[in-house]
């Protein structure tokens, strides 16, 4: 698990990220940050669409960005909602992609961390990469 400080600046720009979700047809509202290995955070939100199903979770905006920069080793992801709502499993298994044992963060809206897991207990038994590259 990464150290205390950097842990709540992940909360902090998740909590962030957040503000700036695009949720008007459920008002839930997602932030999430993602440290890769390089120390950079990549923000993620939730992007509503009015065709219903076009919907991408902060988890996956968040894991998109950090791929198109070239950043492809995760430290950690901390996801803000308003309660500390867990990653839905599109994202488990999107996050599963990149890492077996990735930290989960799940935080409130003042900050707080309701759970620390990781992607292994979030998606057990999991389907990876290693049963099509091996
Ligand atoms: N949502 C996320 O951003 N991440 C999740 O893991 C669960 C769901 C978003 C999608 C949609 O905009 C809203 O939350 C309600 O499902």
């Amino acid at each position: 698990m990464i150290d205390e400080e950097a842990k709540k600046e992940l909360i902090r720009r998740a909590c962030g990220a957040r503000g700036r979700a695009h949720a008007p047809y459920s008002n839930y509202r997602v932030g999430a940050a993602l440290l890769t290995a390089s120390g950079e955070i990549f923000d993620g939100v939730n992007v509503e669409n009015a065709s219903y199903p076009l919907t991408c979770c902060a988890e996956r905006v968040a894991i998109y960005s950090a791929i198109a920069a070239d950043q492809q080793e995760f430290i950690a992801i901390a996801v803000a909602t308003d309660s500390g709502g867990s990653p839905c499993g599109a994202c488990r298994q999107v996050i599963r992609e990149f890492s077996k044992e990735l930290p989960v963060i799940l935080c409130n809206s003042s900050q707080e961390v309701v759970k620390e897991t990781t992607i292994a207990v979030l998606l057990p038994d999991s389907f990876g990469p290693e049963e099509l590259l091996e």
